[in-house]
């Protein structure tokens, strides 16, 4: 997994140094954790900081487009129109929208209201009404570069657990960002969020979770909520991923729509919600790049 590369070569990460002065000790500290069991990084996952700066320039778009819609979002709104404001503020910026055409998604983001888990398809004939939560999951390419996030909105008066839920779930993601530790292995993260979330009553989603991100929509690793504290990948400075807990106030079981093949829904009906960010692991703790 790690090329030959002299001491005195230049650093493969491009910073113009040797491999002895930038990111040798880095390799040796990875080779170490593999050897120990874990699951490490391979050096592709590994964001330079010209891919660091891409990324960010691709969030700005993301994140415009996530206060357009919070701008515009109120009852009596289709969620077709949610699609149009970010296909409009996407392409005006630049960028181009990632779910479009993703493994078939046929719309710009995913709008999911209540008892939507994810990937709900926004549509004309879907109106938001008072009292809905609904999340806007949006994602932006920029000259190759990647960007994710997503947002929770209430659709004017919600009753209180409903309003609960959101406010508790954006808490878990703070829990969470607050657990990333660089050289510490992912479930350290994940864990403090399903323990949060456990103790609220709710149940995080399993079959669905974050992922890594930056020159793909989708890289490894995949970020589950029920790791266990000394499992899944090592966070390595550089590592860029989501933290996006899909929560339910019952049941974590989940069905997929049958004939659109893309909406997940709770099993027992019960509402679920979803905040996503988008972070780089640096040397101390994290950067957040898109939320
Ligand atoms: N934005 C989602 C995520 O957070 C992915 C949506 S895939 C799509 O990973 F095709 F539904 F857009
Ligand atoms: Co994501």
């Amino acid at each position: 997994m790690f090329g030959k590369i002299g001491r005195n070569d230049p650093c493969w990460c491009g910073c113009g140094k040797k491999y002895k002065a930038c990111h040798m000790a880095y390799d040796e500290k990875l080779k170490d954790f593999k050897r120990q069991g874990y699951v490490v990084p391979r050096r592709k996952l590994i964001k330079k900081p010209e891919d660091i700066e891409g990324i960010k320039r691709s969030a700005v778009i993301n994140m415009a487009c996530l206060d357009a819609v919070g701008e515009a979002i109120r009852p009596g709104m289709c969620t077709q129109e949610i699609d149009d404001i970010v296909s409009k503020v996407t392409r005006d910026m630049g960028g181009i929208p990632a779910p479009l055409d993703y493994e078939g998604f046929p719309k710009s983001v995913c709008t999911s209201i209540n008892d939507v888990v994810c990937h709900g398809i926004p549509s004309e004939d879907e109106i938001l009404e008072e009292g809905d939560i609904v999340n806007v999951d949006c994602s932006t390419i920029l000259d190759g570069y990647f960007s994710d996030s997503s947002r929770m909105f209430l659709i004017g008066e919600v009753q209180d657990d409903w309003k609960q839920l959101v406010a508790d779930v954006k808490e878990s993601v703070q829990i969470g960002l607050d657990h990333v530790k660089p050289w510490m292995p992912m479930g350290h993260m994940s864990h403090a969020i399903d323990e949060f979330c456990q103790s609220k009553g709710y149940e995080v989603v399993r079959e669905i979770g974050g992922h890594g991100i930056g020159l793909e929509f989708h890289e490894d690793p995949f970020v589950s909520y029920v790791l266990h504290e000394d499992e899944g990948m090592i966070m390595a400075p550089g590592l860029c991923f989501t933290i996006e807990p899909m929560v339910n106030m019952g049941r974590h079981d989940v069905l997929v729509d049958e004939d659109d093949e893309w909406t997940v829904f709770t099993e027992d009906g019960s509402p679920s919600a979803q905040w996503e960010v988008q972070l780089v692991v640096t040397d101390t703790g994290y950067e957040v790049l898109c939320s």
